[in-house]
Parts: structure tokens; sequence; C-alpha cells
């Protein structure tokens, strides 16, 4: 049995998801915040402390993710972060967005590996150190490369170097966003390829998908799901229990979709951003209600939140 990890999905897997998700369902060992782009202010913006701040969050599990390419920004971070409590800080080397590729960060930063490999040099050169004196362990989230999936084999050179204690590999490329067909067999090169720890993520969307993986490669670490244990929250304790594959119970959904709306209700003022952060969620829903096309429309086209919980009513 693998360990799972939630995956970090900007827009949804904030802070309210993940405690809210933790409380409904769980399985996961550990949930990676979305990223968080440290930057020469030295400050987080409110909503980025949300995402680290030990007095909602569970310091143990959570792993706070940072996108950046620069390693003074980055050790300033990891340090505030690693006083907070945390263990473990991951690096973003996969988000495949053209603004932030344009500025050669995510995985625009695969394609420029000098710089890559001075920054992994000055970040390991300068680790911070937790409250029990141990350094802070630096796992990484990445894709194969830029353009060209082949890149991957200098990017696991320079990743080698360094005592990354963690590897998440997306096997797509930049230009793959989340759409082309994984390229599994280069993640079979980096399990030959490399002694970091690595964790299997990108398309896992049922118990036999897991199982497939977890067969496939039995000297993975974990399996990071996203999309998948989004659409079906129940995913990651159906595989720990060896259930019976089965749709996602509909009075727990319902009550995990109320806890959410009123937990979102209260962070936000205004129908506005609530509706947004639901209406995300159903975008992956909708997949578990094929026949209800019609009222998944009036969810997505409500503009008040009376609209939306009409709308809701005859789904759930
Ligand atoms: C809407 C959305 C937001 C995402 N945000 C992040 C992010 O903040 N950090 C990150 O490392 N990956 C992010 N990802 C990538 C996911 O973590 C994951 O790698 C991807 O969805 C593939 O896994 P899956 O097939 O299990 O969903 C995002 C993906 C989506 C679809």
């Amino acid at each position: 049995m693998k360990k799972i990890y939630l995956a970090p999905l900007e827009g949804i897997t904030d802070n309210t998801y993940r405690t809210t998700f933790k409380e409904f369902y769980g399985g996961c060992e550990k949930e990676f915040t979305p990223f968080l782009s440290p930057n020469s202010t030295k400050k987080f913006t409110t909503r980025e402390f949300r995402e680290i701040d030990s007095e909602i969050n569970d310091v143990n599990t959570t792993v706070p993710q940072l996108l950046t390419n620069n390693a003074e920004c980055f050790l300033w971070a990891a340090e505030k972060i690693a006083e907070l409590g945390y263990h473990e800080i991951n690096f973003n080397l996969g988000c495949p967005s053209g603004t932030v590729v344009a500025k050669k960060k995510g995985s625009g930063l695969l394609f420029y590996p000098e710089l890559l490999d001075q920054l992994l040099y000055d970040v390991f050169a300068n680790l911070p150190v937790c409250a029990d004196g141990q350094p802070v362990n630096i796992s990484i989230k990445t894709r194969l490369g830029k353009n060209d999936p082949d890149e991957f084999e200098e990017v696991l050179e320079i990743f080698n170097k360094y005592p990354i204690s963690e590897l998440t590999v997306h096997p797509r490329i930049q230009t793959d966003f989340y759409k082309e067909p994984v390229r599994e067999e280069y993640f079979s090169y980096g399990l030959s390829h490399t002694d970091i720890p690595l964790v299997f993520n990108g398309e896992i969307k049922s118990v036999s998908d897991m199982e497939r993986v977890e067969n496939q490669y039995p000297d993975i670490n974990a399996m990071m799901l996203g999309r998948g244990l989004i659409t079906n929250p129940e995913l990651a304790f159906q595989y720990k229990e060896s259930r019976e594959p089965s749709a996602p119970d509909l009075e727990r959904l319902k009550a995990f979709h109320n806890e959410l709306l009123a937990q979102y209700t209260t962070l936000f003022s205004g129908d506005k951003p609530v509706l947004h952060r639901m209406k995300e969620l159903w975008v992956f829903w909708r997949e578990l209600f094929p026949n209800n096309e019609k009222a998944i429309k009036q969810i997505q086209k409500s503009k008040h939140l009376a609209e939306y919980k009409i709308a809701i009513q005859s789904i759930l």
C-alpha cells in the first residue's frame, strides 16, 4: 500500500478545502499548498499566510509549496516556514502557465539548467533549520522539461547532485499542459536514474489506476492525486481500506459541500468570491452527475448565492 498525497491545485486546495477534506474524508499522508510566490517585498500576502499559518494548518502533514527562481526569496520564505514548525517545503518546477514560464519560473526554469543548478546550490548551501534543529526538507514537484521530454535527462542529473527529500514527477512537458497523454516511459527512466524517493503524479482517477501504478512502480514512495481526488474525495480512503471501487456517498458529499459553502461564506465578503470557489469545484464534481446537465448549467450560471442554493437542491 503506497502513501497518498493531495496535490496542490491553485484556486481549489486552499486551507479551507484541505482542512475540510481532512475532516470529512482524509486518507492522505500529506497535503500540498498551492504555490506561494515569495518576492523581494519579503512579505507573505494575507491570502498566502492563511495557507501556512500554523494556527489553522497541520504542520505535520501540510507541505507549503514555493514558486520562484530567486534563491534569496526562496530562503527568506523557507526560513519563515521552518520557524512556523513545518518540516518540508516543496519547490514548484511544474507550473505550465504562460506568464509563469515566461518569467523562467515553474516548468520554465527547467529550460535553464545552469540557473536551476545555481539556485539549488544556493538553497541547499543555506538551508534553514526547523524548530527541532534539523535542516528543513526540500522536496521538488517537476515536469520532464519545457519543450522536449529528453530534457529530463539533464534535469535529473542536476537533481541528483542535491539531497532532495522527495521528487514528485508529473511526466509531461510544459507544452503538454494537463491534456496530452502522460509520458510514463520517462517516469520509468527517472526510477532507474535516481536514488531520490519518487512520487508519481498524473491522471490517477480511480482505485484501479492506483493499484495499477502501485504494481507497475513498486519502488515509488507515494502517489500524488489531483483532479481524480477532487472529483471523488473518497478515492484515497477507498484505496487505503481496499474497498470495492464505488461512486462517492452522496450524503457525505452533501455534508462536505455544505461545510465548504459555509466556510467560504464566512471567509469572504459578498457572493461573488464564494460562488467562484464553489463553481471551481463543480468543474470536477459535474462528472459524478452525468444525468444532471441542466442543474450543472444552472450552477455555473448562478450570479447570487440564493440562485446557487436552488440549483444545488436538485442535485444534492
Ligand atoms: C487548476 C489547477 C491548479 C493547479 N495548481 C498547482 C499548484 O499550485 N502547484 C502545483 O505544483 N501544481 C498545480 N497543479 C498541478 C496539479 O498539482 C497536478 O500536478 C496535475 O493536476 C496533474 O495531476 P492529476 O492528473 O492527478 O490532476 C494544478 C493543476 C490544476 C488543474
